[in-house]
């Protein structure tokens, strides 16, 4: 199985990328580390270690990590995701405890102690990555890929042309563009064909577990969010499409082109340029999604959840 470092800041979907990479046999879930993103880092932090605690993950370490972005003030999505994160059902006390190491740590220790190079999915602002990439360049070749949930080969979600994860930070993912390591972006041209309609739901729901009731009730939230600021009844469940491309291998379908991403723009601040036809004459320096088996994706998904208490 694959080592990866989910770095996340959970966040509805973010919860069931972690469930992904906790459940998947393929994977094996060596740290969380947590980033302000949705929500400001304390929650999110603190999130992480709930929805580990309830599928009863207690044996991976959740390091915290930067509260805001490299350069800019934090800019965060509540209206979504709710005021603590995780809108929608009541939250137990973790179980899991917060480590006290930064996530910049975390991070280094596991690709330290790792025979094989760690991949890391980050699906949030891609703040933590880059401030590894800074402190530790040393250890840049451990790193065996990054695969992120952000950007869009088309429109935006938080602009017209910027998705929510790259606006927040956008000079984190130029570092990361530019570090040479292997980049694949899984953006909203994808994770808009994973929807949670009402058959998923209660696909999801008949796994029958603790784990599976309490994300029933985030999903109903996160739909109802979704249908409110976007008409989207049906939510996209972004974040764990990017941990499928590493479980399952062709459930995502990936190309090779030049990605850029805009620092300033006067209306376009945040937006990924995604050069398909060649038209800047730059070498390809990324993988981007294009694809999705919309029926693998939920099969595995519910699966990896079905493993969990
Ligand atoms: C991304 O933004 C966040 O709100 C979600 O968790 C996801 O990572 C989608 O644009
Ligand atoms: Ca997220």
């Amino acid at each position: 199985s694959i080592p990866v470092i989910v770095d996340c800041d959970p966040g509805h979907d973010d919860v069931f990328a972690l469930w992904l990479a906790a459940g998947h046999p393929a994977l094996d879930l060596r740290a969380v580390t947590t980033v302000g993103g949705n929500v400001p880092i304390e929650h999110t932090s603190r999130n992480a270690r709930i929805v580990l605690s309830v599928a009863g993950v207690v044996d991976v370490p959740v390091a915290a990590g930067a509260s805001g972005p490299l350069e800019r003030p934090l800019v965060t999505a509540e209206w979504i995701h709710g005021e603590n994160g995780l809108g929608g059902p009541a939250l137990p006390e973790p179980t899991v405890p917060l480590d006290p190491r930064t996530a910049t740590e975390l991070m280094s220790d596991v690709l330290e102690a790792s025979d094989e190079p760690v991949a890391i999915i980050a699906t949030g602002p891609i703040t933590n990555v880059a401030a590894l990439i800074r402190a530790r360049p040393d250890l840049v070749p451990r790193i065996r890929e990054v695969v992120w949930m952000g950007g869009s080969t088309e429109r935006g979600n938080a602009t017209p042309y910027a998705e929510f994860n790259a606006l927040v930070d956008p000079e984190a993912l130029d570092l990361v563009l530019r570090s040479g390591i292997r980049f694949t972006m899984v953006g909203l041209n994808v994770t808009h064909l994973a929807l949670v309609t009402p058959a998923v739901r209660a696909r999801l729901a008949d796994v029958g577990t603790r784990t599976s009731a309490f994300g029933d009730e985030l999903l109903e939230f996160f739909c109802r969010t979704n249908d409110e600021v976007f008409g989207m009844p049906d939510g996209p469940l972004h974040d764990p499409v990017a941990v499928a491309v590493l479980a399952d291998p062709g459930v995502v379908e990936l190309r090779r082109t030049r990605l850029d991403i805009e620092l300033v723009g006067t209306e376009t601040t945040g937006a990924t340029s995604v050069d398909f036809d060649g038209m800047l004459g730059r070498e390809p320096n990324a993988w981007v999604a294009v694809g999705l088996d919309v029926d693998r994706f939920w099969a595995g998904l519910t699966d990896a959840v079905s493993r969990l208490a």
